[in-house]
């Protein structure tokens, strides 16, 4: 990951331009850490089938780094969750202002697609992992979870719709990251496998989310907490306890899951599960 870290910081969105400060709010978020979950798993697909093809694959990592953090810069204003803190640092619109909240997201998300598209696969290729992150990041995916998670504020909504909600606006990214790596090696016939295991990660690591903004201070989480009281969250909808016994059970669900893996993909992955997969515990 540290030469991911490496490829990221030489590849930031350039701007050069009499504007004040727009080039580093593009840069603020992405500079500011993170886990980098996403990048972690599509490239574990990818060091555990070709390892050759890791160095390519920084473009479609960065490419979902990108988007992802966009909609962590969109979902904190005030206009959705109204969060102060974000990886550490005060939220764009708090720094800056809205406007520029705003234009960076939008920047970033269609600089995903830049990095993407310049990426060093085949034409086939490429168009492949376009489809799955513009797919899995809008309309029906990420942007589709987030306008339930805020129109159904204060609104109490049933548990499968929850998982639903849970799914979209935080699972899909998470599978397209898996099923991005299978076709960057080729590997179409493991995609559908990868992604339906993405899908019920991608909840067990929204659930832990909803779990932590309970029990994480805004130091620990590096982001504000304590503001899902409004929301569909499992914690509002289930109680604290009811929510752990739903994550425990997802995490040996996926657990045994990623058992059933070939022992390259068993290798390459468990590293980056082993660590968050019971984060919720800690
Ligand atoms: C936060 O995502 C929003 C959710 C989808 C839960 P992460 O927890 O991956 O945030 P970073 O990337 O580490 O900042
Ligand atoms: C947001 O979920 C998921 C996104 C698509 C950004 P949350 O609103 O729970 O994420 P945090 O807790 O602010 O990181
Ligand atoms: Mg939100
Ligand atoms: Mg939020
Ligand atoms: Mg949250």
């Amino acid at each position: 990951m540290e030469q991911f870290e490496a490829f990221l910081a030489a590849h930031l969105p350039s701007a050069a331009s009499f504007h004040p400060h727009y080039e580093t709010s593009l840069h603020q978020m992405l500079l500011g850490g993170g886990k980098r979950f996403r990048p972690a798993l599509l490239l574990g697909v990818v060091q555990a089938y070709n390892t050759l093809l890791v160095p390519s694959a920084y473009h479609a990592a960065l490419a979902i780094e990108l988007l992802h953090t966009y909609s962590l810069i969109h979902d904190d204003l005030p206009a959705m969750d109204n969060a102060d803190l974000r990886r550490g640092m005060p939220t764009l619109h708090k720094m800056y202002n809205e406007v520029s909240a705003i234009l960076a997201g939008d920047a970033l998300n269609t600089y995903a697609f830049e990095v993407l598209s310049n990426a060093p696969f085949s034409d086939k290729v490429i168009v492949k992992l376009v489809r799955s992150l513009a797919h899995n990041g809008g309309v029906e995916g990420m942007v589709l979870g987030q306008a339930i998670d805020c129109h159904f504020e204060n609104q109490r909504l049933e548990l499968e719709q929850v998982k639903m909600l849970h799914i979209h606006k935080t699972g899909k990214l998470i599978a397209a990251s898996l099923q991005m790596g299978a076709y960057i090696v080729g590997r179409d016939d493991l995609a559908q496998q990868l992604y339906d295991f993405g899908i019920d990660l991608g909840l067990l690591f929204q659930i832990q989310d909803d779990i932590l903004d309970v029990t994480q201070d805004e130091t620990q989480a590096g982001k504000t907490t304590n503001n899902d009281e409004a929301k569909n969250s499992f914690v509002t909808l289930l109680g604290y306890e009811r929510a752990m016994d739903e994550a425990n059970a997802l995490a040996e669900k996926v657990t045994r899951q990623m058992m059933s893996f070939d022992e390259n993909l068993q290798r390459e992955l468990s590293p980056t599960l082993t660590q968050y997969i019971n984060r919720h515990k800690d």
